[in-house]
């Protein structure tokens, strides 16, 4: 089903993204690109705040500028994270919270994507990184 999708290019709108970060705690610069089914991609960035917890990961702002625009179906997104001095090539993984997240919207199938060090790119599912979870399958 994701045979084909330009991983490389996702991961460059990440990387993209990931200029607009609002990151001056953490000086942690976070970019997010999500692949919508229809083909669109949504971006975000991380976006802290002086109060430290209302602070916003790049995946969570990237899901809620796309489910806000109407999009429910989702087929991967590109993660680049690293130091704000530095550049983004290091794996970085979302968070637990941002899993939780993206479940919510996804059964496992989303294919995640972010650098492997060493100028390439690793991917793991949804699944793979939130195995055994929670979700409304389990209020019904
Ligand atoms: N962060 C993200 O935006 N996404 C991740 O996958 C990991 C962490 C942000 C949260 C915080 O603004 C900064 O990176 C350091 O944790």
């Amino acid at each position: 089903m994701n045979l084909g999708t330009d991983y490389a290019n996702l991961f460059k709108q990440a990387q993209q993204a990931r200029i607009y970060a609002y990151c001056p705690y953490s000086k942690f610069a976070v970019g997010a690109a999500l692949l919508c089914a229809d083909g669109t991609v949504f971006t975000g960035c991380n976006i802290e705040n002086a109060a430290y917890s209302p602070s916003n990961c790049a995946e969570r702002t990237a899901l809620f500028k796309a489910i806000s625009e109407g999009k429910r179906e989702f087929l991967a997104i590109a993660v680049a994270g690293g130091r704000l001095d530095g550049d983004a090539n290091a794996p970085c993984w979302p968070c637990g919270v941002c899993r939780q997240v993206l479940r919510e919207f996804n059964n496992g199938g989303l294919v995640v994507v972010t650098g492997d060090g060493a100028g390439g790119l690793t991917t793991k599912s949804l699944g793979e990184l939130l195995p055994e979870n929670f979700s409304a399958d389990d209020l019904r």
